[in-house]
């Protein structure tokens, strides 16, 4: 099968195709959901919290990051790989954006980057993309920017939708290939999707962007406790990796396994 590249991304917009991404960061989840025919990886900042055990996307660093996007890129073969920014790695100038990014690529093996803001962030779009780079660009709610935003809050009430449509435009004349749009109601999100020739992938932004991303752990119910609204738990593997734990201890400690089969001979 071939590797997905970003036309194809933009066929599926034109067709009316909808198209699922899902958070990456190791070896067997990326070639599963390749199994699965996912055509978009994202080794997301998520990393943060959801391999290092932060409890923010803040403290996750360029070099904690580019391991991980290489396992995923190393693992599969079809699907597009975008590695995440991580926070203070882009935001100063353009120059230290192109930096990172091309770390991602040539290190990480990334075939994108995604990173987070307003306009201010144009001028970083417009030097990844004259240099070869793919940029997603991420909206609305910006994690990395949860103590300036007040905490998790849904973006764009308001009078504030207007701003969203203007920078969603900025960004796609800007060269974005994508745009992520995050906890934003969804009429606001559907409005930029039909206002804009790139495709729009949605978390918590409502039914009618072009794509829909989930964390991978809050898909398949890997993570405990209250969840986001937007979250859909697809299976429960919480309790299924917690049962066959608990099997596996009960048969050592009750000498069942390892059983004959198990053991070598002389
Ligand atoms: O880091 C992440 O997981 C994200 C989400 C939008 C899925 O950016
Ligand atoms: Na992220």
């Amino acid at each position: 099968k071939q590797r997905v590249r970003i036309p194809y991304l933009r066929k599926m917009k034109e067709s009316g195709q909808k198209w699922a991404m899902l958070t990456a960061y190791d070896m067997y989840t990326a070639a599963i959901f390749e199994e699965a025919d996912i055509p978009v990886l994202l080794v997301g900042d998520s990393a943060s919290n959801n391999v290092f055990g932060n409890d923010s996307s803040l403290p996750v660093t360029v070099d904690e990051l580019i391991p991980l996007v290489r396992a995923v890129s190393r693992s599969t073969h079809r699907p597009l790989i975008i590695a995440d920014l991580p926070f203070g790695s882009y935001q100063a100038s353009a120059k230290q954006c192109f930096k990172t990014a091309a770390r991602f690529m040539k290190e990480g093996g990334a075939h994108a980057v995604k990173l987070e803001g307003g306009r201010e962030m144009l001028p970083q779009v417009r030097k990844l993309v004259s240099s070869g780079i793919p940029v997603m660009a991420h909206i609305g709610f910006t994690p990395q920017a949860e103590h300036q935003l007040g905490g998790y809050r849904v973006q764009g009430r308001g009078g504030r939708a207007q701003d969203l449509l203007e920078t969603a435009s900025a960004f796609e004349e800007a060269g974005a290939f994508a745009l992520l749009i995050e906890m934003i109601p969804e009429t606001v999100a559907t409005e930029i999707t039909q206002s804009v020739s790139i495709p729009t992938v949605g978390i918590g932004a409502g039914r009618h962007c072009d794509a829909q991303v989930l964390v991978w752990q809050d898909m398949a119910g890997l993570r405990g406790g209250r969840l986001p609204r937007f979250v859909k738990q697809f299976a429960n593997m919480r309790t299924l990796l917690r049962d066959a734990a608990r099997d596996y201890m009960a048969e050592v400690e009750g000498g069942i396994f390892p059983a004959a089969e198990h053991c070598f001979e002389e």
